[in-house]
């Protein structure tokens, strides 16, 4: 932080309230007339006392007032940014979107985390960086301790700017965040962390994280596999029993309806079977799932877990 006394404004604030001090004091305003008997100079004296500890806890609090402000302005000064992501908060994860500037998605990093599989978000050190939070459903708070500040995720209609938030990582690590707001059931699960990186090594991550985006399992389904269909909207899946045919591999045509995050986990007894790549809608994708032995499963949403599960059965 720059050093106060340095700033024009606090300098512009002495200057000022110095003489307006002095002038009350020598006109008379605060001093009662010269004390001229024994009981007069005991009153004088209370009264001098009186005023020393009013104006001693006043100069504290003008002086902290003063230093709050200029605190205020540094820190949520708009700068440039290096680095600008969407943060999208939703029941109950983040999704993490590095907007690279030339307004085509299909270029963009896009990370959605799971309670299982929280998202890492990837930055430079002593670049500004911008978040732009915006909410799906209710209202979120993006939140790294840390970095001493928490901000509201707040769904706001169409038309009205999101919250954002800017700041510099002075030093690389690993820094846990979390939503600061209670949203609901699994409010605790929506955690992520923060890796704080040398600029080089950012931006290796961000082309690896890059390189490593795959695109959802499409295309043609081997001949005569069975097709499922399953759809999600409103945060719900339209039914909570699939069946599908044993030891043969089956597609997973799935419809997610919604402008929030979802994809369809298989799994038995505990143990994930077969995951599909997230996917936030609307939007439809095919799952290729390979043969399953025949048996009972669990299917669900792994970003809802608790609100998005069913029974699926191979035989
Ligand atoms: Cu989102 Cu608490």
């Amino acid at each position: 932080m720059q050093r106060w006394a340095a700033r024009p404004g606090v300098r512009k604030a002495f200057r000022i309230a110095g003489p307006l001090l002095v002038m009350a004091l020598l006109g008379g305003c605060l001093f009662p007339p010269t004390p001229e008997t024994t009981q007069a100079k005991d009153v004088f004296t209370l009264y001098v006392l009186e005023i020393v500890w009013t104006a001693i806890p006043t100069i504290i609090v003008l002086f902290l007032f003063v230093w709050s402000t200029i605190t205020l302005s540094t820190t949520q000064a708009k700068s440039d940014p290096a680095v600008t992501i969407e943060v999208t908060g939703f029941q109950w994860q983040w999704t993490f979107h590095y907007l690279d500037g030339d307004n085509d998605p299909k270029n963009d990093y896009s990370v959605t985390g799971t309670a299982a599989n929280p998202p890492v978000m990837g930055l430079p050190t002593g670049e500004p960086i911008r978040l732009i939070l915006k909410s799906s459903d209710v209202i979120h708070s993006f939140f790294v301790p840390h970095f001493l500040v928490k901000r509201d995720v707040i769904p706001f209609p169409n038309g009205i700017n999101p919250n954002e938030l800017e700041f510099t990582v002075s030093d690389p690590g690993t820094y846990g965040g979390q939503c600061a707001e209670f949203c609901g059931d699994l409010h605790s699960k929506m955690t992520f962390t923060v890796e704080a990186m040398a600029p080089a090594a950012f931006q290796t991550w961000l082309a690896d994280a890059k390189a490593g985006k795959t695109p959802p399992p499409t295309g043609t389904p081997p001949p005569g596999a069975a097709v499922i269909k399953l759809t999600a909207q409103n945060a719900a899946f339209n039914t909570s029993s699939l069946q599908v045919p044993a030891g043969k591999p089956f597609v997973i045509h799935f419809d997610n309806k919604d402008a929030v995050a979802h994809n369809v986990g298989i799994y038995q007894g505990g143990k994930e079977v077969f995951t599909g790549q997230i996917v936030t809608g609307p939007t439809t994708t095919d799952y290729q799932v390979p043969a399953l032995a025949a048996g009972s499963y669990t299917f669900q949403c792994d970003v809802h877990p608790t609100q998005m599960t069913g029974t699926l059965v191979a035989k």
